[in-house]
């Protein structure tokens, strides 16, 4: 939560120091996720998407989590008039708020005086077809998406990451030898961009957690065009659904699909498979935007744990494979996953 609050909100949500109450940031942000799939106000939105925005035009209400919407707007809106008036502001933020606004404005110095928060359009309606510039929703909806896309995803990883290295000592030990070879046993403290290229095996142990346990379990795809793959043919507008889960549960791809055996993806058992037999990211021009941000984060924030703890299987064992359910339209474990943390 604290990195894609900095790299995203550009703010700090303190989310290790704090309880929710706290930090109004950290409180509405695990309120966005909170979010039942099967309320009407929710089965409603995906059902009747032109409706919602309807009654939200017309009641200038959102239709569900008011109080989230208002917040995030107002807080997003202070942030971007801060960066707009601070000239040094492009020289001295490099994060998703200052890029988006990098963008607005490079459309916008072509084309009319720089802008305030408050002259940008709030809605596409306002804006021209000509102009491509961002409008203030547009670019509070990206950085909400980024959060929405971004916490939660990485976080289940982490979580389901953590639980198997406790559940097989094997392979956190192989896994722990991989970091003190580059890191050294006294521990660098710097970790470089090309150290996390040298890091095969926790390459191979996230990918074959991500394998277990995709966080997204399918992807979506709407037809444009009628198209004929391998003679089943989609018609124009027809939707269809890739099956993550199932593809990566698959014995024919993967021989013993419920054991965990990370070597399945060292470099030379990767090239030997289908490229879309692993989409834990998706794939194609609307794949993850996030893949690369969540990889190094995953990565870095691993160094730093296998270095600093051990992790052991808790005392009540829940039988593996993991029971898995959807939890906010992501996959999640039915039980808690626990460990016992032993400092190194
Ligand atoms: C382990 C972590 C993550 C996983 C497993 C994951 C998975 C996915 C998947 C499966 C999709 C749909 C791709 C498709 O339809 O082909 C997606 C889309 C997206 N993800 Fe991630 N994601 C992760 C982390 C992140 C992070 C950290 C961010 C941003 C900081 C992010 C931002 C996005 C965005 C913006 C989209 C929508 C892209 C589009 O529609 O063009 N994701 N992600």
């Amino acid at each position: 939560m604290n990195v894609i609050g900095r790299c995203v909100f550009a703010s700090n949500f303190n989310s290790l120091q704090s309880d929710n109450s706290d930090t109004p940031l950290l409180y509405y942000s695990k309120k966005l996720f909170d979010i039942n799939l099967t309320s009407p106000a929710i089965m409603l939105l995906l059902s009747f998407p032109n409706l919602c925005y309807l009654y939200q035009r017309i009641t200038k209400r959102a239709v569900m989590q008011q109080d989230v919407d208002e917040f995030f707007i107002k807080t997003l809106t202070e942030v971007m008039e801060q960066r707009l008036k601070d000239p040094e502001a492009k020289n001295n933020y490099n994060d998703a708020v200052q890029l988006l606004l990098n963008a607005m404005e490079e459309t916008e110095e072509t084309e009319t005086p720089k802008a305030t928060v408050s002259q940008l359009s709030e809605s596409d309606e306002k804006r021209t077809d000509k102009r491509k510039t961002l409008t203030k929703m547009e670019i509070l909806a990206q950085l909400v998406l980024f959060l929405v896309a971004g916490y939660e995803t990485t976080a289940t990883t982490l979580h389901f990451i953590i639980y198997v290295l406790a559940q097989y000592p094997d392979i956190q030990d192989k896994l722990r030898d991989e970091v003190k070879e580059i890191f050294g046993d006294c521990g660098k403290e710097e970790i470089e961009f090309e150290d996390l290229s040298k890091l095969i095996y926790m390459n191979a142990v996230i990918d074959e957690t991500l394998r277990i346990f995709p966080p997204a379990t399918r992807l979506v795809r709407l037809c444009q065009k009628e198209t004929e793959i391998q003679g089943i043919k989609f018609a124009k507008d027809s939707s269809f659904t890739a099956p993550i889960y199932a593809i990566h549960h698959n014995p024919e791809i993967y021989e013993n699909p419920e054991e965990f055996i990370p070597e399945r993806f060292l470099p030379d058992e990767i090239s030997a498979r289908h490229p879309m037999a692993f989409l834990p990211f998706g794939a194609g021009p609307r794949s993850c935007l996030g893949m690369r941000f969540a990889e190094y984060e995953i990565r870095v924030t691993l160094i730093w744990l296998i270095k600093s703890f051990k992790f052991l299987s808790a005392d009540e064992k829940l039988p593996w494979p993991v029971e898995l359910g959807m939890g906010g339209g992501l996959l999640k474990s039915k039980h808690e996953l626990k460990c016992k943390i032993v400092k190194l």
